[in-house]
């Protein structure tokens, strides 16, 4: 029997193969308010022909901006993200990080210069993409809880 587990959307971006279990957090720096219009849908825990499991996040009028796919990949290194226009996929690629990711993460050194107070964004170096694996490019400290870094 085919269920409908969820159902397609007109215009607007279908983030798949989100790592299973984290479909919140990627709600969560995305931002959506708790007052938003947008249709916004969530299934955790599908199961997934690659993973096994999967979460899918779909998000009706709203494309995402390079910063925001980052997050996506330090979360859920094999996201895929599906731009849909008049219901039909017209774009799928997969989330990728570049060499260094600047501004998205906070150095868990308290010392780090990028923790002092003039403004200094936070660098790190990608060591590793999935799983994520990153190093401060001025205190060289590797934070093993990549994703609780995510500002
Ligand atoms: N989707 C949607 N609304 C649409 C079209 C597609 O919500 N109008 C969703 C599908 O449910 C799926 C994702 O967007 O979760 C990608 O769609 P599609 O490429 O058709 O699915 P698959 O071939 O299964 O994708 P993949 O090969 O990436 O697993």
């Amino acid at each position: 029997m085919k269920e409908l587990k969820i159902t397609p959307i007109k215009e607007g971006t279908v983030i798949d193969h989100i790592t299973a279990g984290n479909a919140l957090k990627v709600l969560h720096i995305l931002k959506i308010p708790e007052n938003t219009t947008s249709v916004v849908s969530v299934v955790i825990n599908v199961p997934s022909k690659i993973t096994g499991r999967k979460d899918i996040v779909k998000i009706e009028n709203r494309e995402l901006d390079p910063r925001e796919l980052n997050k996506i990949a330090l979360i859920s290194p094999k996201a895929t993200i599906n731009i849909i226009r008049d219901y039909e996929v017209v774009k799928k690629h997969t989330v990728q990080l570049p060499r260094e990711v600047v501004g998205i993460l906070k150095c868990p050194n308290p010392t780090c210069i990028s923790n002092a107070r003039e403004p200094i964004e936070s660098r790190f170096t990608v060591i590793s993409d999935d799983p994520p694996r990153i190093r401060c490019y001025y205190c060289e400290r590797e934070p093993e809880d990549v994703i609780d870094r995510i500002v």
